[in-house]
């Protein structure tokens, strides 16, 4: 069997020398999703706590793309959870404007997509990868689609609800090696009228462990005829050409990578136009749109929410940089903007970007699991039947805080 990606880690950007370092004209088209067309065919993962909208318009600074938000449940939505709305939100210069959305009710689907459509969102995205335990347990997430018909079910009703709004849906490969679910998703996707699937190439069981099976992205390509958008492992800009290249798919989808290098998107913008990309930035780059980064936050979610949303990135932009051990340790605890600055004022601001933090995984470590379904889940494939969504208030805010991944 050809394999597409494993191959040994490189330790710095070079690009492989078996093909070329950056895009021959024409050699890629813009992502067509229904009526938008994306250049270059690049988006940013939905990421809980992470694609809201000052990061999404950070990386749109660095190069165009599909910039999508973090998942953003029906059932908050529908309920005006004051969170949900706040994480739907977008700004008036936001192109287009991408909001992922996860659900297992058809009603609160349908309603949802209304509300956005009406509210002039350009593109939709549902969420049928998510592994967490408290949701395969209950049938939601990553069991969607062991289930076609109720994936199919769930599509239907967003699509419906979407009129001309591109719906597109992520997946991952399956549960596990022995229960692979992405062949059916990608059928139910077309027949239903999705405008593309992105396929991460990991089962439920591996989270986010091994290397993403790219063989698999290309399979999907080979069997459907909407987009197919590849994710997993882009790490620096040449490994999309790789992908794209390898598996044939229409665009990439970028997630950990990004995490501390928004400009990654820069250097996926050049190496799509056929250009050069710039080096990365030294620390003294670094530390101003990390000060960018942190007053977009502190306007977005309030200064107290915005701090401490910040610590997370703080540790995310210094890693690899020599001598930053310390003062990671005391920006994990910072309790203000000021005292960000004082703890990077002590860092050389002429360190260069170090290559050993280009391939690093900055969230979500290594690890399998044992996914959980309901009991007597796999009896009845053909059921349509939706799984139980949290009723209370409690009941959400319990599950909202599980949810995450993809
Ligand atoms: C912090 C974090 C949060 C995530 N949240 C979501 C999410 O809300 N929705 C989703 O579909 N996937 C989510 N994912 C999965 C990513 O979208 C992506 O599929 C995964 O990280 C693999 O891509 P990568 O190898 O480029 O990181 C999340 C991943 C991370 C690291």
């Amino acid at each position: 069997m050809k394999d597409l990606h494993k191959e040994p880690r490189r330790p710095s950007s070079s690009p492989p020398t078996e093909s070329p370092a950056h895009a021959r004209e024409g050699e890629f088209k813009p992502l067509q999703l229904g009526p938008l067309s994306i250049w270059p065919p690049v988006e940013l993962a939905p990421m809980a706590g992470v694609s809201n909208l000052p990061f999404r318009r950070l990386c749109a600074e660095f190069g165009a793309g599909l910039f999508l938000s973090e998942m953003i449940t029906a059932r908050g939505y529908r309920l005006e959870n004051e969170m949900s709305r706040l994480l739907a939100a977008s700004a008036a210069d936001e192109w287009p404007r991408s909001v992922q959305i996860y659900g297992a009710d058809p009603l609160d689907l349908g309603e949802m997509v209304k509300q956005l459509v009406a509210d002039g969102v350009d593109h939709i995205d549902m969420n049928f990868g998510c592994p967490v335990p408290k949701v395969t347990r209950h049938g939601g997430g990553s069991a969607i689609p062991v289930k076609p018909r109720l994936l199919a079910r769930l599509l239907r009703a967003a699509v419906s609800s979407a009129g001309r709004v591109p719906v597109t849906i992520k997946v991952r490969k399956g549960i596990d090696d022995s229960l692979i679910t992405y062949p059916d998703a990608g059928r139910v996707a077309q027949e239903e009228g999705a405008a593309g699937i992105c396929l991460h190439g990991r089962t439920a069981a591996e989270l986010y462990s091994g290397a993403a099976d790219w063989d698999a992205i290309g399979d999907l390509k080979s069997q459907v005829s909407i987009p197919v958008l590849g994710n997993g492992d882009i790490w620096e800009a040449h490994d999309a050409l790789r992908m794209m290249r390898s598996t044939g798919c229409d665009g990439v989808v970028v997630g950990r990578a990004c995490l501390g290098r928004p400009w990654l998107f820069g250097e996926l913008a050049a190496i799509f136009d056929g250009r050069d990309p710039a080096p990365p930035p030294r620390l003294a780059e670094v530390i101003r749109i990390m000060d960018r980064h942190a007053r977009a936050l502190v306007d977005f979610f309030g200064p107290e929410r915005g701090v401490y949303q910040m610590r997370k990135w703080c540790s995310w932009y210094t890693k690899g940089f020599p001598g930053s051990a310390a003062a990671r340790g005391k920006l994990s605890r910072m309790g203000s903007l000021d005292e960000m600055h004082a703890v990077l004022a002590e860092l050389d601001p002429e360190l260069a970007f170090p290559p050993g933090a280009l391939r690093v995984n900055r969230a979500k470590r290594g690890g399998t699991q044992r996914v959980r379904l309901p009991e007597g889940y796999l009896l009845c494939r053909h059921d349509d039947t939706p799984p139980k969504s949290p009723h209370t208030p409690e009941e959400l805010a319990a599950w909202e805080r599980a949810l995450g991944g993809g």
